[in-house]
């Protein structure tokens, strides 16, 4: 990654003076509060557009511009925003199409956020005017260090799309230039069925529940172009940015947030940042939560295989559940070290004071309404602070290097969920977590990536429910196969292309799983099946594929029912590598134990020498003259870890070696 690394871990974050411009007195304090937290690096102007441009064409940036040279005299750098994250009322009242349409079709008011509409020409030039402005002003200067494009983008709570006249063009003409004819369109979105036959371009619409929701190629085509129209709106800023300004470029992801493609997206930036609000003390344990963050911040490192920034997270809670609970003590610095352990080179929080009025005043921040330096969460974040700046000469330059991948694909996520089949509940992000789970469970590194990513990099590749196969995904996988790599998939994968259609004869990877896919089947209440394997039962909590053999060896059957002796693990040889179905969606254990078989077959596991109990995790950041471990205890009680051999604790100086204690949500980082 390009930023920060003469800085060192950046700590800070969303910082908005733009509240506060009439109170001196609290800038003033900020900035000694700041030196005191240790922070390094603000986030400004994210939403700051009505103060940068009061009225149409009347820019004031000076304000901007004292606050940077102020922060930047005082060591603390700036990622500067483009304000497009919300728009002010003169711009949306002047001009109509700025504003979105929902799927309804009825335009929405000016309020709230994330609500332009990508089409816009006007929405386009106005944001280039003011980026430029900004660009030119700021893009050199020495205290600025990177670019933050808009806001969390796309996250209008809806869809994320707009359906105005303006994005219903440009879809169709996006259609047009995929598919050349409306004959073509017309065959590969099978609109025969139901008389859905396409005769005009005019009278293609978006999806839409009071129209056309049902025909699955339209739905998967809206979608891609919702990302893509999105996107195209980003890349103009993108633009607009560098032609002032060489600094680096990025916007804050949300992981795995439904309406956009970041495989896609993540092509366009310089580095990539994500914001990372984990629901802590919401379940029996924090396991799951953990687990489910880690899936979030290795999916972000896999987008550009490289450190990230954690570019937002609470410093205490956020405001925005039903229930919110405190941070308990210790959990800011674990899941903050969380981060960095799995790849971020920063802590950056939303946000740096809480606002006085309006919808976040009560959301977690580092300096609260009263108290100031005086809080648990300031000594917290000043303490962590401290740490970061001691692990920063050791962490920067490190990033995790897996050897295995989980495929984790939008458009696959898009066409599962509509496919309209044995199991219309069906989710598939717990589903893909329910795979990453065991690997972090056992202190493996893996990295998320998606069909059309290079496989070849990795011994394991594991891919579940992949039901639509992107273009040329079947032959990339049977060559990984082939010159010796391991496959895993599932059940309802290769089921239909990329336009939706159902595969026919064969399932494009019958010849390397080595097995025939027949029927499904959601026992649901009829039967309680379970599967035998390594001589153990596992139980069934979903759907059944049932499949023959076709040269495939048989690990696990079913127990029950019909298909009782129905093989549900298979393995076949092909070439110098070996590919797994797992046919049914079993209770957790059986992937545990699967997966420890795998490893062990090829060797790979926790590169580190140490047993810990289930709670506890390993994630390991190197390069090729460090190798650093960050030892993380989940658990609500102490947990007792064994070095098998001696490890240096990088922040104590001291050896260890043998059991030792680490306290409940203790993260140590240990080297050898
Ligand atoms: C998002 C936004 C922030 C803020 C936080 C609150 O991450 O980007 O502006 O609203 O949520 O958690
Ligand atoms: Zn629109």
């Amino acid at each position: 990654m390009q930023i920060g690394n003469n800085i060192g871990i950046l700590h800070g974050g969303d910082y908005n003076p733009d509240q506060w411009l009439d109170c001196p007195e609290i800038l003033a304090e900020d900035i000694r509060l700041m030196k005191k937290a240790k922070v390094n690096c603000v986030s400004l102007g994210i939403f700051a557009w009505s103060r940068l441009e009061p009225e149409e064409g009347k820019y004031d940036l000076d304000w901007l511009a004292d606050i940077i040279q102020n922060l930047y005299e005082n060591g603390i750098y700036t990622i500067l925003a483009t304000p497009t994250g919300a728009m002010p009322h003169w711009l949306a009242d002047r001009y109509e199409e700025v504003r979105q349409v929902g799927e309804d079709g009825i335009r929405y008011d000016i309020g709230k956020r994330h609500n332009y509409c990508p089409s816009s020409l006007i929405m386009r030039e106005k944001t280039r005017q003011i980026d430029q402005k900004l660009a030119e002003r700021f893009g050199r200067h020495p205290g600025v260090i990177g670019w933050h494009i808009s806001n969390e983008i796309g996250n209008n709570g809806r869809d994320g799309a707009c359906h105005c006249s303006n994005c219903q063009n440009a879809f169709r003409t996006w259609l047009k230039e995929k598919y050349g004819s409306l004959d073509c369109l017309n065959k590969a979105w099978w609109t025969s069925f139901w008389s859905h036959t396409y005769t005009d371009w005019s009278q293609i619409r978006s999806t839409s529940s009071r129209g056309e929701d049902l025909l699955h190629g339209l739905n998967l085509d809206w979608k891609r172009f919702a990302s893509s129209q999105q996107l195209d709106f980003s890349k103009e800023e993108i633009r607009t940015v560098r032609s002032y300004s060489a600094l680096p470029i990025t916007t804050n992801l949300m992981a795995f947030f439904r309406p956009l493609d970041y495989f896609q997206w993540s092509k366009e930036f310089d580095f990539v940042s994500w914001d990372c609000y984990p629901d802590w003390h919401s379940g029996a344990d924090e396991l799951q939560t953990a687990a489910e963050a880690a899936a979030s911040h290795s999916l972000v490192r896999s987008l550009k295989s490289e450190s990230f920034l954690m570019m937002e997270s609470t410093p205490s809670i956020v405001n925005w559940r039903d229930k919110n609970r405190l941070k308990r003590p210790g959990m800011h610095a674990l899941s903050s070290l969380q981060a960095i352990a799995c790849g971020s080179d920063s802590v950056q929080y939303f946000q740096w004071r809480k606002s006085r009025g309006s919808s976040e005043k009560y959301h977690g921040a580092v300096v609260d309404h009263k108290n100031g330096e005086n809080t648990r969460v300031f000594r917290d974040v000043a303490q962590l602070g401290e740490r970061l700046e001691q692990l920063s000469p050791k962490v920067i330059g490190t990033c995790n290097q897996a050897q295995i991948a989980l495929i984790f694909d939008w458009e696959n996520w898009w066409a599962v969920e509509d496919a309209k089949a044995i199991d219309n509940s069906i989710q598939y992000f717990p589903i893909f977590l329910s795979y990453f789970r065991p690997f972090w469970e056992m202190g493996v590194d893996v990295d998320i990536i998606d069909m059309t990513c290079d496989l070849d990099k990795y011994e394991i590749v594991v891919a579940p429910l992949n039901y639509m196969y992107r273009k040329g995904y079947a032959e990339r996988v049977r060559s990984f196969v082939e010159q010796g790599g391991c496959y895993v998939t599932t059940s309802w994968s290769g089921e239909v292309n990329d336009t939706d259609l159902v595969y026919l004869d064969r399932h494009p990877l019958e010849d390397v799983l080595g097995i025939v896919p027949e029927e499904m089947d959601v026992p649901d209440g009829y039967c309680e099946n379970c599967v035998e394997y390594q001589d153990k039962k596992y139980r069934i909590e979903g759907i059944c594929g049932l499949v023959h053999t076709k040269g495939a060896e048989v690990l696990a059957s079913y127990q029950h029912d019909f298909y009782a002796g129905y093989p549900a693990l298979t393995k076949n040889v092909y070439g110098k590598g070996e590919a797994y179905y797992i046919a049914s969606v079993n209770e957790a254990d059986f992937l545990r134990a699967f997966y420890r078989e795998i490893l062990q077959r090829k060797g790979l596991g926790c590169r580190m020498q140490i047993t810990f109990p289930m709670g506890v995790t390993v994630n390991e950041r190197k390069d090729p003259n460090r190798q650093l471990w960050f030892v993380q205890n989940f658990n609500r009680e102490a947990a007792e870890v064994e070095l098998l051999a001696c490890y240096r604790n990088i922040e104590t100086g001291e050896q260890l070696k043998g059991k030792i204690t680490l306290q409940s949500f203790e993260c140590i980082v240990l080297e050898k």
